[in-house]
């Protein structure tokens, strides 16, 4: 069992984790969790204002009832920089302490920078690498692998995990075939390494790049026949949900046996599936093809419909919440998306959840959280007026007095244009004066 206050002495600033222990392998556990969606809702009613749809095809389909919709303010950033600083509240670990943070997105802000690396501003993890994972809803899993696999090598000690889409930006709103199924939200989850045996046990990545249209959001660099076809457009979603129906029976309870088998289960050991809400059809195949009871499969699509990357974490989240985890516990994570990819993952629970978050390191996050807010309008006004190079000192001082030559120049030939003027219309003056004396 592992009791997260084990955990929450890091390494210090900069000491790598493989400075403190020898190299042999280390355990990854996750030690904290949460998520963020957006308050607006979306029901499947309202969508019958919308497109030709109802609420009974709906559910009967896909089993969603609603949708989380973020509204202008919220971005992938703001909700995967929620969803990770409840993570860490609840491991009790400090953004000073994260080695690595990873966003899997289908919807970044930017190609880049990374919300990865947006989310390590926000967060002020000023030690942390940080990268997106685009493996579309497999994206979670293949970046808890990442992360999990750095940390049982010693490379790295503490590391963020987040699944984060505004889907809703994507979405064809004119498409009832695919429009309906996609919400927004962000989960995360925080690992930490570890000498006690559990936590993440194996992982089977898996991908068939043959399968690429089935599932596609096309960008500015993609092929243009695509794009020309008169059929697509860019940050658009297209899916061919038969298609992907079909993928995804067939990948979930393979996936899921070749991770149980390479730790030795099988899939009676497992004590709480969490898939990928994608459809509850799907799910419901999932558990059939692997004997499970209903009550060891988790489902919440009725709440949030497909939130791509973010859904497992979420999921995870909500378990924890309801009880559905206890201590000792055997998860399977599986994941499948566009790529077409897949993921599964065997996880042995070893977390006690509970802590109170009024802790002492809670007022010393909330000091990080402030001194990243203050410190990132200084370091782009340091970049952008100290930090110049000398040769642009040089060329910006040089212009200003050439600018400035140029200007008293200009008065200067100003100054003697007008005093010609007036020379010229004095001695007009004079002149008419002494034709009219004569
Ligand atoms: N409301 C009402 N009718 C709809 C509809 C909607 N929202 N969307 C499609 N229809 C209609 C179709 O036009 C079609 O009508 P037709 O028979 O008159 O042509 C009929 O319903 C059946 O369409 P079809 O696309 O064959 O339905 P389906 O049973 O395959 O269900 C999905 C569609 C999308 C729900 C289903 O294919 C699916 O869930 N696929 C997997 C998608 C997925 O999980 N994607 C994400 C993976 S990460």
């Amino acid at each position: 069992m592992i009791d997260n206050r084990e955990h929450s002495r890091g390494p210090r600033r900069g000491q790598a984790a493989h400075q403190l222990k020898s190299r042999t392998l280390r355990y990854a556990h996750i030690i904290g969790w949460g998520m963020e969606v957006p308050s607006q809702v979306l029901s499947n009613t309202d969508l019958e204002a919308i497109v030709d749809t109802n609420d009974d095809w709906i559910m009967t389909r896909t089993g969603i009832k609603e949708r989380r919709i973020a509204e202008q303010r919220e971005t992938t950033t703001s909700l995967a920089t929620r969803a990770a600083q409840k993570a860490l509240a609840i491991a009790d670990v400090l953004p000073s302490e994260i080695d690595l943070i990873i966003v899997a997105t289908a919807t970044p802000e930017h190609m880049f920078p990374s919300t990865a690396s947006l989310v390590q501003d926000y967060l002020g993890a000023n030690t942390a690498g940080a990268f997106d994972m685009s493996a579309a809803c497999s994206g979670f899993v293949y970046g808890l692998d990442m992360a999990a696999s750095k940390i049982q090598t010693g490379a790295i000690n503490t590391a963020v995990i987040i699944g984060a889409e505004t889907l809703s930006r994507v979405v064809d709103w004119a498409d009832r075939g695919t429009c309906i199924l996609f919400g927004d939200g962000a989960g995360a989850v925080v690992i930490r390494g570890s000498d006690t045996p559990g936590g993440i046990l194996s992982s089977v990545l898996r991908s068939d790049g043959a399968g690429w249209d089935l599932l596609t959001l096309p960008t500015n660099g993609s092929r243009d026949t695509y794009l020309q076809d008169g059929k697509h457009e860019m940050h658009r979603i297209y899916m061919d949900g038969r298609g992907v129906y079909r993928f995804a029976t067939k990948v979930i309870g393979e996936s899921v046996r070749d991770a149980l088998a390479q730790v030795g289960m099988e899939p009676d050991d497992i004590d709480l599936l969490i898939p990928h809400q994608a459809n509850q059809r799907i799910i419901d195949y999932a558990a059939k093809n692997l004997k499970l009871p209903p009550e060891k499969v988790y489902s919440n699509i009725e709440r949030y419909g497909n939130t791509s990357a973010a859904t497992i974490p979420i999921a995870l989240a909500e378990a924890l919440d309801e009880n559905r985890i206890k201590t000792g516990d055997t998860l399977a994570f599986v994941g499948f998306g566009g790529g077409l990819s897949w993921a599964a993952m065997i996880i042995e629970w070893t977390a006690v959840p509970g802590k109170s978050q009024y802790s002492i390191t809670w007022g010393r996050r909330q000091g990080e959280y402030a001194l990243a807010g203050v410190r990132r309008p200084l370091r782009r006004w340091w970049r952008q007026l100290i930090l110049l190079s000398p040769t642009t000192w040089i060329a910006a001082l040089r212009k200003a007095l050439a600018d400035r030559r140029a200007d008293i120049q200009t008065r200067a030939e100003d100054i003697q244009h007008r005093a010609s003027q007036i020379i010229d219309r004095d001695e007009k003056r004079n002149r008419s004066a002494k034709e009219d004396e004569e």
